[in-house]
């Protein structure tokens, strides 16, 4: 048995609630992890309010919060390769387990060994945040030199494409509100405050050529507002807003396999990427986590830590 945050029927924060249940048992693709840490993220509150239901809709009431965690092998799956019993591992719970939880199932395919000196807390943020990442700058190509905008890079996504476009010798420049202006700096990027005036002509004014691509992470009319700054309008990639293609640009596309999550891995050990946790909460904080993220402001990476 263990503790999860889950909800009874989809609907806003209230419908959430604490449970426990038993460990679920692992299908063939399956693993069972003893969860130490999980990512808070955006999708979470998303599918809790019914959205992306191609996700979620075949699971039961009530489901467990969470598409992340990072932890320990308790049981592998038959048709599982390259996993043992007792492996530290991060990976995906596509599998609808939830990982607002004590214990939870990911998919094999999408679990990878982490290194020892990696924290379960870092290796959390690998699954969501960190592959995304990866793959908008996968997807965008771009050679040392090239002009980034990252649209919202104070966030989990934007701040871990902050440093990764950097390391890739791109020049950055994002858009965050002013609580993150230091956060956002420390990264080598040039801040740009989204909330003091017209953003689209300051952001002109640093950039008078245009920029040679965009990242964006905020979508709508921020968006369409910012897709006016590069002359290629395909070479534009939102990690959220399927419109994006009505201005010529690209939904990111997503590569949920070992071989990425290991590749993120590499990166935070070698020094060339820091997930930025601000904050860690147990697992009975787990509310209030989803609802900084919900808010829409949240700074960095939150992070449940089991241990606390
Ligand atoms: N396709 C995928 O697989 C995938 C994967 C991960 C995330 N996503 C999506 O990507 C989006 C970002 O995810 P995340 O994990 O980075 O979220 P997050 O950690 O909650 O961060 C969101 C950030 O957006 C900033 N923001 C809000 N409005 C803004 C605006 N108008 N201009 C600039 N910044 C703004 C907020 O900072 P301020 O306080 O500065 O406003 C906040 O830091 C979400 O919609 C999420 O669902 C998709």
């Amino acid at each position: 048995m263990g503790e999860v945050l889950g909800y009874k029927e989809f609907g806003g924060a209230e419908v959430q609630l604490s449970f426990e249940r038993p460990d679920p048992v692992p299908g063939p693709a399956e693993v069972l992890v003893r969860v130490a840490a999980a990512g808070v993220n955006p999708l979470d509150h998303k599918l809790r309010s019914g959205h992306g239901t191609a996700l979620n809709g075949h699971v039961p009431f009530p489901q467990v919060l969470g598409m992340e965690a990072a932890g320990t092998v308790l049981a592998v799956g038959s048709d599982v390769t390259g996993l043992a019993v007792g492996d530290r591992v991060t990976g995906f719970a596509l599998t609808g387990a939830g990982t607002y939880a004590e214990t939870t199932l990911l998919l094999g395919e999408s679990t990878a060994r982490i290194p020892d000196a990696l924290p379960e807390t870092w290796a959390a943020t690998i699954p969501v945040a960190g592959t995304t990442a990866l793959d908008v700058l996968d997807q965008l190509d771009l050679p040392a030199g090239a002009s980034l905008l990252v649209n919202g890079i104070g966030g989990g996504v934007g701040i871990a494409l902050a440093q990764l476009a950097r390391d890739r010798g791109l020049v950055v420049t994002g858009t965050a509100g002013p609580a993150k202006r230091d956060l956002v700096t420390a990264t080598g990027a040039t801040f740009v405050d989204y909330t003091g005036g017209d953003v689209v002509e300051r952001l002109r004014a640093l950039a008078p050529g245009g920029f040679a691509a965009v990242a964006d992470n905020v979508g709508g009319d921020s968006l369409r507002a910012v897709a006016s700054l590069v002359a290629d309008r395909g070479a534009i990639v939102s990690v959220g807003d399927p419109a994006v293609t009505e201005l010529g640009g690209e939904v990111v596309r997503r590569r949920l396999d070992r071989a990425n999550l290991e590749r993120v891995a590499a990166l935070m050990t070698e020094g060339r990427l820091d997930p930025h946790i601000t904050r860690t909460y147990p697992l009975a904080d787990a509310a209030e986590a989803l609802a900084l993220v919900e808010s829409g402001h949240a700074t960095g990476k939150l992070v449940l830590d089991l241990s606390l």
